[in-house]
């Protein structure tokens, strides 16, 4: 268990407080009565092919009926088999075949403040070009398209455009590094980049175009690389493999059909850390994680035809593959996408925008809450957030405090909290309040959405009940679970179905209280959680030991009241008298490497890293040094106590 994770344990395991949604909130609600969720959770279990084909026929579109429901030979799933569909149709052509043509889909504000507004109708001609575009540049169905762009409408437009001709985006957060985008090139064989010149973060303008250049040199599959103008700056542009936008795309014809796809075409492949060094390409399918995604939404997010929805995410990230793109498009949402960061140009953005546009439903992470905390509630009094009645919360644990704050500054007491627990690798929403229906205890996820089957494992395979919890598995599939690794099927087999053979490994501990309601407890593996990103501390490691001073490293998460955890790094190295210059440098070398994400906040030198006499890293011995507490537990296979004694030395 992380440490993160022990120390909000020992608050939630006190926290008794229980808020039930007001009368007015459930009379209006999507699923309004426990009768009607335990109704859907029965069903979606007890009859499952017959629930899920009733959702499928009902919330996406069919060029092709499917035949089976679902084939299921653990731990490979295929669901809505030999049926044809689309996800850009779905997001985009559905909603105008339903009369919202004319509807918003997309309010856009750039960090500068620049603004954009796309009808259903408008968001169709822009994909349309898109696609168009792809297939003049020799994209065709199967091909993969990576997409390293910042929050702007051509990021949504550039993945259903994708989706419409059936290549397969791969987008890649634009704080990574050109190290990491080549990596993720690599390994997928992309041949095709879409970027931009530039990003506005916190009034400053990022030369995208440039990192991508360099990652391109090592990225001997790309052919072309699409450049979207977005900042005006001289982005270097390299005759007969880079394009403009404005040149290729604003020419096309507003009109392509979209292409009927097999349910099982790979509609997208999404990076994301593991246990291991290599992030793992998380491989979703067309049929079954639009239909998940989109039943998800609606569920959760009690979705109204007159709702201004707004998740704060970034597309680079899961949350916004399903939350800003194809769950809320699917169902016809107008969905706020913002550009840039919330304190730009004060700490106040978030709100004005809330106020600005209405908002009535917003989906953000517990580290943008806690950081609101500590900028003061000034920020937040100077606006009028009266349009809101709901709020999620995503991405970590949300710590009671956070979660009051949150409920009575933001929600005015009024909104119900949705604290939704998933990955990456689920595809969609898997436990979570309904806001109609479920009373919320703050820091709870509650419980499983229909057609979840959670199960608490012990180490030795045996289900488990009670306040230590065990490993949390799914022990069914569900539509929107991830296909695969990305050419790696043994690496999938092994992360995630081989602990407990037969179930869905998460990677997270959790308990299950007498309520039945679910607690998440932090990660059984060697990841960390910062800002609610996903990072393997042996990745970090090897960045770290890249680095021709570094003989060793040893990555671990301490607390950080912001971010969740902290890197911290145990560095033995090559030098002599290492210092801080030393210690900038490496930071800076892990950001060439990984991305800032992944620089560390601490970096320690150590003589040598406590092993085991078998010789493996001794993180629960460093965690507890990087948080400052005393050592504890049994150190006597400490292979040199030396280190042990040395290294509390230097953090006192
Ligand atoms: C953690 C993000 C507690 C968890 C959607 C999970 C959470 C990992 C919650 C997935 C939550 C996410 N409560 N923990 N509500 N939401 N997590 O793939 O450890 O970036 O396994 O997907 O984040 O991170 P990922």
């Amino acid at each position: 268990m992380s440490d993160s994770a022990a120390g909000q344990i020992d608050h939630v395991l006190d926290e008794t407080r229980l808020f039930p949604p007001a009368a007015e909130f459930t009379e209006k609600a999507v699923i309004s009565s426990q009768e009607q969720y335990e109704d859907l959770y029965r069903r979606a279990l007890e009859d499952r092919d017959g629930f899920w084909k009733e959702q499928a026929l009902e919330h996406l579109h069919w060029f092709e009926p499917f035949g089976d429901v679902c084939q299921w030979e653990a731990p490979h799933a295929k669901w809505f088999v030999g049926g044809k569909t689309n996800a850009s149709y779905n997001c985009v052509d559905r909603n105008i075949d339903q009369g919202r043509g004319d509807k918003v889909a997309i309010i856009w504000e750039g960090e500068p403040g620049d603004t954009r507004t796309l009808t259903y109708n408008e968001l169709k001609v822009e994909v349309c070009k898109c696609a168009a575009a792809l297939k003049e540049l020799g994209i065709g169905q199967g091909d993969v398209v990576s997409i390293y762009m910042p929050m702007t409408p051509e990021l949504a437009i550039a993945m259903l455009a994708c989706a419409r001709i059936g290549a397969i985006h791969s987008v890649i957060f634009a704080g990574f590094s050109a190290e990491s985008i080549a990596d993720r090139n690599q390994d997928a064989e992309a041949k095709l980049v879409i970027t931009s010149d530039g990003l506005h973060r916190r009034g400053k303008v990022l030369p995208l175009k440039k990192t991508v250049d360099e990652a391109l040199e090592k990225s001997p599959s790309v052919q072309t690389c699409l450049v979207l103008k977005r900042v005006g700056n001289d982005a270097p542009m390299t005759e007969g493999r880079d394009v403009w936008w404005h040149d290729v795309v604003d020419k096309q014809s507003g009109d392509l059909p979209a292409e009927p796809l097999d349910s099982e075409t790979t509609l997208f492949i999404l990076y994301t850390s593991g246990s291991t060094g290599k992030p793992k390409g998380i491989r979703h399918t067309t049929a079954g994680y639009n239909l998940w995604a989109k039943r998800t939404f609606d569920w959760v997010f009690d979705h109204r035809d007159d709702d201004i929805y707004w998740c704060t995410a970034d597309c680079g990230w899961i949350t916004g593959h399903s939350y800003i793109v194809y769950g809320p498009l699917t169902a016809g949402a107008t969905c706020l996408m913002y550009e840039g960061a919330p304190n730009f140009p004060a700490e106040d953005r978030f709100w004005e925008l809330v106020e600005k546009y209405k908002v009535t439903i917003l989906y953000t992470a517990p580290t943008a809450i806690r950081a609101f905390i500590k900028w003061g509630d000034e920020h937040v009094e100077k606006h009028d957030l009266s349009s809101l009645r709901l709020l999620g919360s995503v991405g970590e644990g949300i710590n009671p405090e956070a979660w009051m704050w949150y409920h009575e500054k933001i929600g005015g007491g009024r909104c119900p909290i949705v604290d939704t627990w998933w990955q990456t690798e689920t595809g969609g929403l898997m436990m979570s309040p309904l806001p109609g229906i479920t009373p919320t205890k703050p820091g709870s996820c509650t419980r499983p959405l229909p057609g979840v089957s959670p199960a608490i494992i012990d180490e030795s395979g045996s289900a488990v009940e009670g306040e230590n919890g065990g490993m949390l598995c799914i022990d069914q599939p569900w539509p929107g679970m991830l296909r695969g690794v990305w050419g790696d099927d043994e690496r999938f087999v092994d992360t995630y179905w081989a602990t407990v053979p037969g179930k869905y490994l998460t990677g997270d501990n959790a308990r299950r209280d007498s309520d039945g309601y679910y607690w998440i407890m932090g990660r059984i593996d060697d990841v960390i959680n910062v800002s609610g990103h996903r990072l393997s501390t042996i990745e970090v490691e090897s960045a770290l030991v890249s680095h021709d001073a570094v003989a060793e490293a040893a990555v671990v998460g301490r607390p950080d009241d912001i971010k969740g955890q902290a890197i911290c790094a145990f560095v033995t190295v090559t030098t002599a008298d290492p210092g801080d210059e030393l210690r900038q440098e490496l930071r800076q070398h892990v950001r060439k490497q990984i991305g800032a994400l992944a620089q560390p906040d601490d970096i320690r030198f150590a003589a040598s890293v406590p092993k085991t006499r078998s010789g493996k890293i001794m993180r629960r011995l460093l965690r507890d040094i990087a948080a400052g507490r005393e050592a504890a537990g049994d150190t006597s296979t400490l292979e040199d106590y030396s280190v042990l004694a040395k290294l509390r030395e230097e953090g006192s």
